[in-house]
């Protein structure tokens, strides 16, 4: 009889710590940025329904949150600001004393080590929920780009780490860079959204941020799911205007994604594992359909398998919690 010829990769994987030793991906707390919705108003810890375990808070209960992620060994947050007032032109996004502008304050007077990322967008703070101003029924490129600027500014001088513009305005990298430079902040780096899609998968987060457009959608200014090829030139011309950092949002269904993006681009990869794929995730959970906490590392590990360096995630307490046990 002929011998059969095969490879006994198996050998690999007869005990959890020769499994170990071939392990290619692993996580760390350092890899997860954790994402806070701050709103006006006092002792307010509001859960957001349509995400369990994620809450708005007021100034005056952050401190609690910020304990419980440092000693969870979190190294960074990511600030959505949430606030009463909303107009034509999202004032409150460059204000002073904007939400995210009191909130970076007072993270950084009391933990000055932890890395502050402020999202700059303006829909939180539009009377209509785009993310730019308009005209009509348009959301215009270019005049948006300054007020994000100003964005970017206020919140660089209140302290922020990072500058993570969300907005895919046309030229937003450029403008802001240049808009901190004038500043003094040649120092504070761009974590762009540099491919950020038009995804349904975004759902729980607007009720979280009072963020949904209140007419139409965001089609003309983030991209098309079927699209491949349109995220590496939208990735190029970020690198090209000075992004530090490259988002691709959301995460799980753009595996693919990350993984052009690592390839053709030489910086750090931030994976946005969005908020409808955190709701799923804890609904099924919360039906006993999943095993949670193997199913969340897994999704998590996939996302740095896939090429991401960081991972922008609202599981990023759970995962820190699981990984230290
Ligand atoms: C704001 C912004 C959005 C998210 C992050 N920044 C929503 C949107 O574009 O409508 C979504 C994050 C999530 O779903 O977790 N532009």
């Amino acid at each position: 009889m002929m011998e059969l010829q095969f490879k006994r990769h198996r050998r690999l994987r007869q005990s959890a710590n020769m499994r170990a030793l071939v392990r290619e991906t692993v996580l760390h707390k350092e890899d997860f940025i954790y994402p806070l919705f701050i709103v006006e108003g006092d002792n307010i810890k509001n859960e957001v329904s349509s995400m369990p375990g994620v809450f708005q808070l007021s100034m005056d209960r952050l401190k609690e949150e910020m304990d419980e992620i440092v000693k969870l060994g979190l190294k960074s947050v990511i600030l959505f600001g949430v606030p009463v007032e909303k107009d034509a032109e999202g004032t409150g996004a460059y204000h002073n004393h904007g939400i995210v502008q009191q909130a970076t304050r007072f993270i950084k007077g009391q933990y000055p080590d932890i890395v502050v990322v402020a999202d700059t967008c303006l829909c939180e703070y539009t009377d209509h929920g785009h993310c730019g101003v308009i005209e009509g029924n348009k959301v215009l490129n270019d005049p948006s780009l300054d007020l994000l600027a100003k964005t970017a500014v206020s919140q660089a001088e209140a302290g922020a780490d990072i500058i993570a513009p969300s907005n895919m305005m046309d030229g937003f990298v450029a403008a802001i860079r240049r808009g901190l430079d004038e500043a003094g902040f040649i120092d504070v780096p761009i974590m762009s959204y540099a491919v950020k899609y038009s995804s349904s998968f975004y759902g729980p987060f607007r009720d979280a941020a009072d963020s949904t457009p209140q007419f139409g959608d965001r089609k003309t200014y983030q991209m098309d799911p079927a699209n491949r090829l349109e995220a590496l030139r939208e990735a190029q011309s970020d690198m090209e205007e000075g992004a530090d950092f490259l988002i691709v949002k959301p995460a799980l269904s753009y595996l693919d994604i990350i993984r052009d993006v690592r390839n053709e681009f030489n910086a750090p990869v931030v994976a946005y594992n969005v908020s409808g794929e955190y709701s799923m995730v804890k609904a099924a959970a919360l039906n006993g359909w999943i095993d949670e906490k193997a199913v969340v590392m897994e999704k998590l590990t996939s996302m740095k398998r896939a090429g991401a360096d960081l991972i922008i995630t609202y599981f990023a307490k759970d995962a820190a919690r699981w990984l230290s046990e």
